[in-house]
């Protein structure tokens, strides 16, 4: 038992607080406070009377309440508080300053029942004054709530179950992504209590008012002292961390760790850094802990519907939370879970962060379909909308595609959204980790980069006002099959980013060793995540390991049929002003990917010429060095 913690045992008159609180005290060992004690005489005599009290006679009663309630706890005692509570504003005030501190215990029942016991018993409290207690009442949905038709020694015993039942799972972190988990966890049939720290002023009772306002989340308990969450949790405790990437995971798992035991496990279920992740895996094996470092897509639908999960790191502790973590993801087309173990390490946030690459370079592609169509084919936004639209039956299907469609068609007042959104990208840091991590490997993904560094070129809003004068940035009109050219050229550009993105994850499964299977990567990517589309279902039948996607006969079926249409629609955008990165640079990829021979012997040789750094030769062995005296 928590030492300084209280159980208030509320309901109206005559339920029978007193009886079942002076039990549970001594089951407890706890001391027992009747709230009618510490009324002022004025309410007592008021009640006496046959008048019920208003709220203006509460307060001050609860703030006396309040007060001895902080002494007790202070003082490290257990306290079993039998208080009516009626109101969520009244036991606001019982709470303050006594965060997480209190359980709560809501006696309820029916009123011809309680009436007829109140007859019963001597007390100032008159059973006509009944009906307005039932009138004040509001049950929360937080707390043990017991129906007083049991027995007290039923009731007591009741009590007690529910107090020793254990989540069986943790979550910390309530923002929008947490939030949705967590329903999404309790929806499946999980017990799940939550955690959210307290900041005075900006982050108060987030998982109370959380937990309040969600009628799945009846049985779970709100926490903002982390002892006690993690002491409300079944063994081996498991707790899903939804905080922000970088120091706050850190920061989070150091308090934790002063509360776990060996054997328990920790889910981070953000868009942590995939080394971050492997130096916290190693860091928390060496304590006996299990590490699960999880990329989760979705957004804050798919975390609530159903998202994709990649849980990478501690296989043990996969083994203890994949029946929920499967259960709460989103569904293939055959009904298996969108999750699978990734790998060992860091495997599952690098898996995300490349995800995140794909989904960076998908937008971009759009973005520049739709720039094309409208500034060089003068195209409407709803005409382009209708393509976008009819686009998503072809094999070009995607879900960011359909929510383009959405998004141009969305007017406020007589404007076009899209018109008066600011041009100027954010990011949060993926896609810039995915290229560095590219570098790192040594291995090209100029696609992913282009949509990342389009994304900076679009913060410099001002420099980009100024060339506009400078150099005339008006666009000319082009001609173009939108059917038969555009989005050919869109799809092929397509493929090219994917190839890209699982060939960097295919480069770090073998530099780590990870092992990673690309059919499960690409099936489990197939729903609830931001980059799921017809081509991810195609890449899920036909994806083998052996063979890259380009070099692979069922997935680069549009570029062999149609071979000449990406550098036709790349020439052709270079006779208008329409920035298209993605579509150039996979353009220049492709062309590079095919070259027999490619131009990387002019660099060689300029290397050896000024720096002496060796060249090898097509007439000699695999690895054997030349040098020549150039001069
Ligand atoms: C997802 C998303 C999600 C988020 C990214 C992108 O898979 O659910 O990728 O993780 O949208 O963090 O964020 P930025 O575009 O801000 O980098």
């Amino acid at each position: 038992m928590v030492k300084n913690r209280i159980y208030i045992i509320a309901g109206v008159s005559g339920v029978g607080k007193t009886t079942i609180g002076k039990g549970l005290a001594e089951i407890l060992d706890a001391q027992f406070l009747d709230a009618d004690d510490f009324h002022p005489i004025s309410n007592i005599d008021k009640m006496k009377q046959g008048k019920s009290l208003v709220d203006q006679d509460r307060w001050p009663w609860l703030e006396i309440l309040n007060k001895k309630l902080i002494q007790e706890s202070d003082n490290g005692n257990i306290t079993v508080l039998a208080c009516s509570a009626l109101k969520e504003s009244y036991r606001q005030i019982l709470n303050k300053d006594l965060p997480s501190k209190i359980s709560w215990i809501f006696l309820h029942g029916d009123y011809a029942l309680i009436y007829e016991r109140m007859q019963a018993r001597e007390h100032f409290m008159p059973p006509e004054l009944l009906q307005a207690q039932f009138s004040d009442l509001e049950l929360p949905a937080y707390g043990i709530k017991v129906d007083v038709v049991l027995s007290p020694q039923e009731i007591i015993n009741k009590i007690i179950r529910q107090m020793n039942k254990k989540a069986d799972i943790g979550l910390i972190g309530l923002g929008v992504m947490g939030k949705s988990l967590s329903r999404n966890i309790a929806n499946n049939g999980y017990n799940i209590n939550v955690y959210n720290r307290h900041v005075d002023g900006t982050e108060v009772d987030v998982a109370k008012k959380f937990v309040t306002a969600h009628k799945e989340l009846k049985n779970s308990e709100a926490f903002d002292e982390l002892n006690a969450f993690v002491q409300s949790l079944s063994v081996p405790r498991k707790v899903f961390l939804m905080v922000n990437a970088g120091q706050a995971v850190d920061s989070v798992i150091n308090d934790l760790l002063l509360h776990l035991d060996e054997g328990d496990i920790i889910i981070d279920g953000g868009n942590s850094h995939y080394k971050d992740t492997q130096r916290r895996f190693n860091e928390l094996q060496s304590k006996g802990i299990h590490y699960i470092g999880s990329g989760v897509s979705g957004g804050e639908e798919g975390a609530l519907k159903g998202p994709s999960i990649m849980p990478g790191g501690s296989d043990i502790g996969y083994n203890e939370v994949s029946e929920l973590l499967t259960a709460i993801a989103a569904k293939d087309t055959y009904g298996n879970a969108c999750c699978t173990y990734i790998g060992k390490g860091g495997s599952g946030h690098f898996v995300k962060m490349v995800h995140n690459g794909i989904e960076y370079a998908e937008m971009q592609l759009i973005a520049e379909t739709y720039g094309i169509l409208r500034f060089s084919m003068s195209k409407s936004q709803e005409e382009i909308a209708n393509i976008f639209h009819n686009w998503s039956k072809t094999d070009s299907a995607s879900y960011l595609l359909e929510i383009s469609a959405d998004i141009l068609r969305k007017k406020e007042g007589e404007k076009y959204l899209i018109d008066i959104i600011l041009d100027r990208a954010g990011n949060k840091g993926t896609g810039s980790w995915t290229t560095i991590a590219a570098c790192e490997l040594g291995t090209a993904i100029p696609t992913i980069t282009a949509a990342l560094f389009a994304r900076y070129q679009s913060s410099y809003y001002d420099d980009r006002q100024e060339a506009a004068e400078i150099y005339n940035g008006d666009h000319s009109p082009i001609n173009l099959d939108i059917n038969d050219e555009l989005r050919i050229a869109y799809q092929q550009a397509r493929i090219i980013n994917h190839h890209q993105g699982m060939h960097l994850i295919k480069s770090a499964s073998q530099a780590y060793d990870w092992n990673i299977n690309m059919k499960e990567l690409a099936r489990i990517w197939t729903n609830g995540c931001i980059i799921r589309s017809k081509f991810m279902q195609e890449m899920t039948n036909s994806i083998d390991d052996s063979k890259s996607i380009l070099s692979n006969e069922n997935l680069n079926r549009i570029i062999l049929d149609h071979p000449k249409v990406l550098n036709k629609v790349v020439a052709t955008l270079s006779q208008t002003h329409i920035s298209a990165p993605c579509f150039s640079s996979a353009l220049a990829y492709f062309n590079g990917y095919k070259e027999k021979r490619s131009l990387a012997n002019i660099i060689q040789a300029q290397r050896d010429y000024f720096g002496a750094h060796t060249y090898e030769r097509v007439d000699a062995p695999r690895g054997e060095k030349f040098h020549t005296e150039w001069s």
